[in-house]
């Protein structure tokens, strides 16, 4: 739409997944390989809008990302993102069925835990003949409380606009029944709208 846009990872491998799919699909994004929390090679002032999904939570250097993300961002800028809802995932977060409620419960444990850890997972949905040969994603987690993530984007001068909990609609759940547990229990991401004032 004719929109100027960089995109940034830490990750060279998915940084060269999204040159060649601009190869095949010409969009004039420039991609670069940084880290979130260090974004030295652009100036202050220099973006409209800054978007980042589901990345801030992996990392340990949420605050200087903020503060990077802030300062990159020119007055009136927006900056969007989404994280997994840090009240729901947490390290005790687990499934039960049969307690008081007769859908499944969702557990919460370990909430102010400041304790990194990693977590091994696995898309519920690999065909059962290859899960077992399939390597677990292992992921790096670093916990934070729905205040510490708020409370730094406040000390950091951005204005909250917007927050967002996301949920499976009745007629998404509908078509993909295990998505039902994720209407009813809790909500997996928490979507934040901010301002640069
Ligand atoms: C769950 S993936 C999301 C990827 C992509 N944003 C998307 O929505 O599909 C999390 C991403 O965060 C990236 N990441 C982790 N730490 C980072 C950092 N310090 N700076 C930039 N990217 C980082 C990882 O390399 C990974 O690609």
């Amino acid at each position: 739409m004719g929109a100027n846009m960089t995109g940034i990872d830490i990750s060279s491998r998915l940084i060269e997944h999204a040159r060649q799919a601009e190869q095949k699909e010409l969009l004039s994004i420039r991609y670069e390989v940084v880290s979130f929390a260090n974004l030295t090679i652009f100036s202050n002032d220099s973006f409209d809008t800054a978007v980042s999904t589901m990345a801030l939570m992996d990392s340990p250097d949420y605050e200087k990302a903020i503060a990077e993300i802030y300062r990159v961002l020119r007055k009136q800028g927006d900056f969007f993102f989404s994280i997994s809802h840090p009240c729901f995932m947490t390290e005790g977060f687990g499934w039960v069925t049969g307690g008081r409620e007769s859908k499944p419960a969702l557990t919460v444990s370990g909430y102010f835990s400041k304790k990194q850890w990693i977590e091994r997972w696995q898309f519920s949905r690999v065909p059962e003949e290859i899960r077992k040969d399939t390597p677990l994603f292992a992921i790096p987690r670093f916990p934070r409380t729905l205040s510490e993530y708020i409370n730094t984007l406040i000390q950091a001068g951005f204005v909250l606009k917007q927050l967002g909990e996301p949920r499976p609609s009745a007629s998404e759940c509908h078509k993909y029944p295990y998505l039902q547990k994720w209407r009813d229990a809790g909500a997996l991401f928490l979507h934040i709208h901010c301002v640069k004032p």
